[in-house]
């Protein structure tokens, strides 16, 4: 079973984001298999930098094209987004320097964060863009 299942409820309704998307779900729900299986740091290090690389160039494909579009909400998504960046970033460092273990928690912040962050704030470029005839 998976970790996270991505539903019609987190499409944004355009294809490409929902296909990052899920691509995000399906690496947080990789990083849980892989600590569920017990692998060991190196291997669950390497998936939550999948994580942090895949996220980097999602958030950037996003302001590209809110920017290019000239959404109204960009500056706030984008705040948003670096304040998601910081904060996955800081995981990161205090899971590298061994202080934190990746841990149910961790991934219930990293499931809570994709969710709200797709449901609450990516939905609002999602009806923007659609009305300028994008899909
Ligand atoms: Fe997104
Ligand atoms: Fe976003």
């Amino acid at each position: 079973m998976s970790y996270i299942d991505w539903n019609e409820n987190l499409s944004v309704g355009l294809n490409s984001f929902d296909e990052q998307h899920k691509k995000l779900v399906s690496i947080v729900n990789k990083l849980y298999d892989a600590m569920k299986e017990g692998k060991g740091k190196e291997i669950l290090g390497q998936v939550f930098s999948e994580l942090i690389e895949y996220t980097k160039f999602h958030f950037k494909s996003e302001e590209e094209i809110m920017f290019k579009y000239d959404f109204p909400g960009y500056k706030e998504h984008l705040e948003e987004h670096n304040k998601l960046t910081k904060e996955v970033l800081e995981l990161k460092d205090k899971y590298d320097k061994g202080n934190i273990f990746i841990t149910v928690e961790i991934l219930a912040f990293l499931k809570d964060w994709l969710s709200h962050h797709i449901l609450e704030t990516d939905k609002k470029y999602g009806s923007f863009l659609k009305s300028k005839g994008l899909n």
